[in-house]
């Protein structure tokens, strides 16, 4: 499994966003609508083995989203489907547990912590500009079930740094220019798919 985890730091916890401005009116949730787009959608469907967890602190309490490839409904290529997908979820009553919204997508309080807490049996990779050269890791470091963390448009807190270190993740770099997050993720699911990491 592919697990992507994307922080928005000003990401809305409410329903209480306009479609016709997701930049202007939900913390940027648009910034994680693009990241859903970059981990699922593909020409002609849906990848399976792929699951984003979206984490908002843009709120009174944390929530996250969860989108599970398997089970995952409706999902469009446009943002604004995306979006109106979130929304839904976001208007469920927040709860500790896991309450799903639409096909594949469930919701429920909590943040970074919890979701680490959650993968730590898979392979954490923080994605940073300065770590290491990503064509460094083995195939093998990537096999197997591995999860991604990125940032927003304001990388990482440092008590979100060391949560993520305190993880276990190793910290790994797709080049020194930052990109926008859903283009990090467009290379990662190129990475995993033509296998080009050095066979371990
Ligand atoms: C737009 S960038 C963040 C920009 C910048 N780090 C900042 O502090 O505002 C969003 C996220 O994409 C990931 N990212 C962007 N460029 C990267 C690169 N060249 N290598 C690894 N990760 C990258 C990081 O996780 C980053 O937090």
């Amino acid at each position: 499994m592919r697990n992507f985890i994307i922080v928005g730091h000003k990401a809305t916890t409410t329903p209480n966003f306009s479609l016709e401005d997701i930049p202007g009116t939900s913390g940027r949730l648009d910034i994680l609508c693009r990241a859903v787009t970059a981990a699922f959608v593909l020409s002609h469907g849906i990848r399976k083995d792929v699951c984003v967890h979206l984490i908002l602190l843009g709120g009174e309490i944390p929530k996250t989203i969860r989108l599970v490839g398997e089970t995952l409904r409706h999902l469009n290529p446009d943002e604004r489907t995306t979006a109106a997908l979130l929304k839904k979820a976001l208007a469920l009553p927040a709860a500790a547990e896991w309450a799903m919204s639409t096909s594949g997508i469930f919701v429920r309080t909590g943040g970074l912590a919890e979701v680490l807490a959650d993968l730590k049996d898979a392979k954490l990779i923080y994605l940073r500009e300065d770590g290491a050269d990503i064509r460094s890791l083995d195939a093998g470091g990537l096999s197997g079930d591995a999860a991604f963390i990125l940032g927003d448009h304001t990388g990482m807190t440092p008590e979100e740094e060391s949560l993520i270190e305190q993880a276990g993740a190793r910290v790994v770099s797709l080049g020194s220019t930052s990109l926008h997050a859903d283009h990090c993720v467009v290379l990662l699911n190129w990475l995993l798919d033509t296998n080009v990491l050095m066979q371990g």
